[in-house]
Parts: structure tokens; sequence; C-alpha cells
């Protein structure tokens, strides 16, 4: 089946069947905040990328050495380490960090590497009153500051300041623990802009952690980050979902410069089977559809969020409830 596709400018094409975000919108019952009923049209580019950003060593290597530094990388939440001396080791690209509740409760990261000569100081998370190495024995407070270096006489040129913990910054949102190995750029509230004001309305503090679910993918972090930041896979890979998700009709923004959104169409079922069921648009939604009225009305955005870093604990944020 060929579509009859208009000819539009580009990345402005929309599915032919189907409902829209913005059939949907318009048709709601009650008005949609300000922010997901806006569209701003910007082109910024269609064109295939090179298939080296994904495969190529030194593609990968830049990214490390001027991406990764920069981003303000979510590591843990608030929950992981709710007491004074709680800790979680986080890991990326190479690097390792531990990310430590503080006696004030605020949180603070640091390299999790010894400055002796750079043993990791923890495999996973837990809870101390110290940290140890277990090389050498230099000690630690939570905080960071030297407590002890065994036979500190060899060590007449090491001040407490040179034996402190090397720190990073650390930042919060909603129960959400961020990194950054970069002292200076903007603020997390900045990098994350506009997002803490629009979710104002779906407070994550509130929320908890069910569970974390991980895999190792052999592949690069682009590829996987990317699987789950569109639905156009839906129709084949989870075609159980055809009857009540309007996947390929899903709408695809930016909020900001770090923010992607995908707003996906639920109760709303894939063209295929509009097409195929000789529902019309109209017909789709009304209460002879199988999901019937009351679905309708819950027809919204499914409040999923990815975000950087973390890798063990990308599972979509539907993982977390009040
Ligand atoms: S490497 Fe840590 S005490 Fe020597
Ligand atoms: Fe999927």
């Amino acid at each position: 089946m060929t579509d009859d596709i208009p000819v539009t400018q580009p990345g402005a094409a929309r599915c032919p069947q189907g409902d829209s975000w913005e059939d949907i919108v318009a048709d709601d019952t009650r008005p949609l905040p300000a922010f997901l009923a806006r569209e701003s049209y910007q082109y910024l580019g269609s064109e295939p990328l090179a298939s080296a950003r994904y495969t190529s060593e030194a593609f990968f290597e830049a990214e490390k050495e001027r991406m990764w530094p920069q981003v303000w990388q979510y590591a843990a939440r608030d929950e992981d380490m709710p007491n004074p001396g709680d800790y979680v080791v986080y890991n990326n690209v190479g690097r390792s960090f531990l990310i430590v509740r503080q006696d004030d409760g605020s949180v603070r990261a640091f390299y999790n590497a010894c400055r002796h000569r750079g043993r990791q100081l923890r495999s996973e998370g837990g809870s101390a009153s110290e940290f140890r190495c277990s090389f050498h024995g230099w000690t630690y407070n939570t905080d960071g500051t030297i407590k002890d270096i065994p036979c500190r006489w060899d060590f007449p040129s090491v001040t407490d300041e040179d034996a402190k913990l090397d720190e990073l910054s650390a930042g919060r949102w909603d129960g959400y623990i961020f990194v950054r190995e970069s002292a200076t750029g903007p603020t997390l509230e900045e990098f994350l802009d506009p997002l803490p004001t629009f979710f104002k309305r779906w407070p994550h503090e509130e929320c908890y952690t069910v569970v974390n679910v991980g895999k190792i993918i052999h592949a690069n972090w682009k590829a996987t980050s990317e699987a789950f930041m569109e639905t156009y896979h839906a129709p084949e890979t989870h075609p159980q979902l055809k009857k009540f998700v309007g996947d390929i009709n899903a709408f695809y923004g930016m909020w900001g410069d770090n923010v992607n959104l995908d707003l996906t169409p639920f109760a709303r079922p894939h063209r295929w089977w509009t097409l195929h069921n000789n529902h019309s648009r109209t017909s789709s939604m009304n209460t002879s559809n199988t999901m019937g009225a009351k679905a309708r009305r819950w027809a919204a955005t499914f409040p999923k969020a990815r975000l950087p870093g973390a890798p063990w604990r990308q599972s979509p944020v539907n993982a977390i409830r009040r």
C-alpha cells in the first residue's frame, strides 16, 4: 500500500490516517496545559547521519573527552541513599564516582579513586562512616576529607588539601541526583529547563523507585538510547499495542537545548488498525470502539522520561510509583 502523502516542507509531513497529536489536542474535553499543546516548527535537518558516529572508536573517545564531562548525568535517586553515610557507585564511560549522603542531608560526589595510587575505593553502593582504601589504607571521611594516611611521616610533601578526594558537581531535581565532571557550565536547573517547570504537575519528588531493571547491550550507547526516543519501531516490535497506541502519530519535539519530547497518543489505535477494522478517525474514538468513551478521556501522554546517565537505571520512569 502506498500512502498518498502530500508534499510539504521537510519535517512537516503527518501520517495521513489516524489522529495526529494536534487532532487529539483539539478534541480534548478539557484544556491542555499550554506547553503540551504548543507547536513551534523549526527545520533542524533530516539528512542521514554518518554511521561512523555509532562505530568509530575515535568518535567515542571524543565523546568521552569532550561531551560526557559537560553533561549533567542522572546518577541516583534520593531513596537509594536516604541516610548520612549512604552512598552509590555510579560508573559511566570508564569513570567511576561515589555519590555520598552528607550529615546535613545534602549530597556530594567524588571520583571513586584513592588519591594515593588511584585504586577504586568502592565497587558497589552501601553505607559507610569512612572510605578506607584496601591497597595501603589511606582513609577518607564521607565528606571527602582525608582522615588517615598510614606512615604519614613518609609523605612530608602531602598536605590534607592535596589528599582529599577529588570532587565533582552534584545537583538534585525532584528526587533525582545528577553529577557533572565539569565545574563550569549551566546549572542543573538551566540544563534541564524547562522540564522542572513543566513537570510541577507530575511531582516525582513524591515517587519512589519500585524496581531497577538493567541489561548490558553490546552496542554504542546512542543505538540503545535512541531506541527509547521513538515509537516508529512499535508497530513491528510490539504489534500487540496496535489496538490502543497511535504509535506513528507520536509528536516529537524539543524543550530547551537538552530535553527531547515524545508525546505518544494512547487509547488511539495505530492507523493500520483503523484501516483494517473499518474505523474512521471519528468512529475509532466513539463509544463503539473497543476502548470506549471513558478511555478516550485519558488519551494522553505516557509520562516516561529518560535521563542521561545511570546506564543500569535507564528503565522508563514508569517504574517509579507514588
Ligand atoms: S592506592 Fe589507596 S592507599 Fe595506596
Ligand atoms: Fe519498544
